[in-house]
């Protein structure tokens, strides 16, 4: 692949805004790929209905071709683009338009099955397209001045860590995309959540969703819409999961692993461990089980799980720039925000050291 310089580009004033955004639109008409901000992580977006411009999100992640892509719909046309990608049961369209009445623009995303217009290599081949509209006010300003579906994975490396700003961006795909729109940090830090839907189990029963992925929109969210599966439940068809949930991803470079209980540890003399905790010192912390090289705390003190959701991988990616042997990390309260970082951190971890 040829390298190319990469710009970081502020959107800090609205002339800046809007020179970023026209740059990033005329790099999107040429087929390029482009990082944008969006209020999950970062994503390196290309014109979702141009196969050649596609490919380059493959070719600059390194990403296996059977791993599809989340199309990024305008947030002006919504439903014209929905009625244009997707074939949806008549039996579901009603609960389709109630969740994305609730949760567009935001962090979920809904796989339906597609039209012939989504081209296949979108989908890797799937009969589905994953689907989402993302809230974040430059995201949707490029996708809607660029008047066409936008498929965005996370601006990372495959496998690798994903970015919540424009300088871990940056550290990912430096030489290998021309531009990077500045946004700050991403609000909810985590990918969205993913769900399929499933029809009731039973006539007149509810709407069923079936997480693949857990992320910002709980399943306490979901449960006032349709009946939740989560992640660990069988949904009852040998439907396929979502490919790119491999048992590895995530994963920073520095060995990692998920600690449920203090006795389990053992450590090696001589050796540099970090340790992701997430309130800091107290009760059940791992902050004194060990004279740590590095710690980061998720959500000192309080262990709120919004902000720990924000902090996550930058701190992670902190961690794995710190020059350590391995980085412990703290298991998190298996409810709300804590599915997801727990999910993301079982495929970022190695067996216990
Ligand atoms: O928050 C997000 O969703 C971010 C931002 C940039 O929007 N995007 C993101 O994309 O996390 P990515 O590619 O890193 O993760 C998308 C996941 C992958 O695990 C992929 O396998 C799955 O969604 N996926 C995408 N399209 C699919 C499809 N048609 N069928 C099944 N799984 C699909
Ligand atoms: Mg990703």
């Amino acid at each position: 692949m040829e390298t190319r310089e990469t710009k970081i580009l502020p959107t800090d004033s609205p002339k800046a805004l809007k020179d970023a955004c026209r740059l990033a639109i005329d790099q999107l008409l040429d087929g390029q790929a482009v990082v944008l901000p969006t209020e999950t992580v970062y994503g390196l977006a290309a014109a979702a209905l141009r196969p050649e411009a596609v490919a380059k999100i493959y070719e600059i992640k390194d990403r296996p071709s059977f791993d599809p892509l989340i199309v990024h719909l305008p947030s002006k046309t919504t439903r014209h683009w929905l009625d244009e990608l997707t074939h949806v049961d008549e039996a579901l369209k009603k609960s389709v338009a109630r969740l994305i009445q609730h949760f567009w623009p935001g962090p979920l995303t809904l796989l339906l099955p597609k039209s012939e217009r989504v081209p296949d290599i979108v989908t890797a081949g799937l009969p589905e397209v994953a689907l989402r509209c993302s809230a974040h006010p430059i995201f949707s300003k490029v996708v809607d001045e660029f008047d066409s579906p936008l498929a965005a994975p996370s601006a990372n490396l495959f496998g690798r860590i994903s970015p919540t700003s424009a300088p871990s961006a940056e550290k990912e795909l430096s030489g290998r995309v021309e531009l990077i729109l500045d946004g700050g940090a991403s609000s909810h830090g985590l990918e969205s959540t993913i769900i399929r839907l499933l029809p009731p189990e039973r006539e007149g029963g509810k709407e069923r969703a079936q997480i693949l992925r857990p992320g910002p929109i709980t399943p306490e969210a979901l449960k006032k819409f349709v009946k939740v599966i989560l992640p660990s439940e069988k949904n009852g068809t040998d439907a396929p999961e979502v490919p790119g949930q491999l048992d590895s991803h995530y994963a920073p470079s520095t060995p990692l692993t998920l600690c449920h209980n203090p006795e389990d540890l053992s450590f090696i003399e001589g050796k540099r461990y970090g340790l992701l905790s997430f309130r800091g010192e107290g009760k059940g912390s791992l902050v004194e089980a060990h004279p740590w090289a590095k710690v980061e705390v998720l959500s000192p003190g309080k262990g709120k799980l919004p902000e720990a959701a924000v902090r996550f991988f930058h701190l992670l990616r902190d961690l794995d720039e710190a020059d350590l042997d391995a980085i412990v990390a703290e298991a998190l309260p298996m409810r709300g925000l804590g599915l997801a970082m727990m999910d993301r951190l079982k495929r970022a971890a190695g067996p216990a050291i």
